[in-house]
């Protein structure tokens, strides 16, 4: 396995599958890295804490850092080539254009600017390493969503590839945002999968979902259409850290 850090350094191989990653790399990662190892002749994993899609400093400061045990994951994940730019290779003196995603649901509208500089870093990936496929979960629904409409509206020549949200045996939704709940945090953060597994099925989930948060006030719940697949999406905030999810109500990705 490669760790470059520069652009010059990346080699564009033909049935390449990319798998996009901010570092500090969880069995929710390994399972698209897994996914990509199956389907692709080389498979480049981006480890990059992308600055531009932080709303606020102090969340980009606190965000986890370590970089030898996601390559050593990487590594043993059978990854060809691992990408770790730093902020200045991706966004040089001078850096101007930004990919402008649009109308993003609630979750755009609860964080501005994060999704353009989600759609913005991707294609720079996309546009790096040019891959035939690129992995990404579905527990962040909306991204997907984002990044399918780009895709498509843009011409990009990449097929976007969903794995299945990767859980803990309680079914909390992995996410190295999980590491900040203290053990009474993490007891209430397990009201959310519980609202919306319980909502599938339900005339109306948003509803059914909402009457079953008893107690957790959410940012929003919300329908979000992905293709052939419907998915019911909410974001809550235990403590002071905030929480998404999302289960399929209808369809499935294709
Ligand atoms: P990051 O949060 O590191 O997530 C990288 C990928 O892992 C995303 O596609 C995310 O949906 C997926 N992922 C996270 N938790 C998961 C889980 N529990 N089960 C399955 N997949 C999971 O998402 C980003 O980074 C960034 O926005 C990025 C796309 C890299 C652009 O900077």
């Amino acid at each position: 396995m490669k760790v470059v850090g520069t652009i010059a350094e990346l080699e564009m191989v033909p049935g390449t599958g990319l798998v996009p990653t901010m570092g500090a790399l969880h069995d929710g990662h390994v399972a698209l890295l897994r996914a990509a190892r199956q389907e692709n002749r080389t498979v480049v994993m981006s480890l990059f804490v992308n600055p531009a899609q932080f709303d606020e400093q102090t969340d980009l400061d606190a965000y986890p850092r370590d970089e030898a045990r996601d390559v050593e994951i990487a590594e043993a994940e059978g990854v060809d080539v691992v990408f770790a730019p730093t902020a200045d290779e991706l966004y040089p003196p001078g850096f101007a254009t930004w990919v402008d995603a649009g109308e993003m649901g609630a979750e755009g509208a609860a964080r501005p600017g994060h999704f353009r500089g989600v759609a913005t870093v991707c294609l720079k990936l996309f546009n790096l390493v040019h891959p035939e496929r690129a992995y990404f979960g579905q527990k962040d629904a909306q991204q997907i969503a984002v990044i399918r409409r780009f895709v498509r509206d843009l011409n990009v020549p990449v097929e976007i590839r969903v794995v299945p949200t990767v859980r803990d045996p309680d079914g909390l939704a992995l996410s190295s945002r999980n590491g900040r709940l203290s053990a009474e945090e993490r007891k209430r953060a397990l009201g959310l999968p519980r609202a919306l597994a319980s909502a599938v099925g339900e005339p109306d989930p948003v509803a059914a979902a909402r009457a079953s948060l008893n107690g957790l006030e959410p940012e929003y719940v919300e329908l979000l259409d992905l293709g052939d697949a419907r998915v019911l999406a909410a974001a809550i905030r235990v403590g002071s850290t905030r929480l998404i999810d999302n289960v399929l109500v209808e369809g499935e990705f294709e």
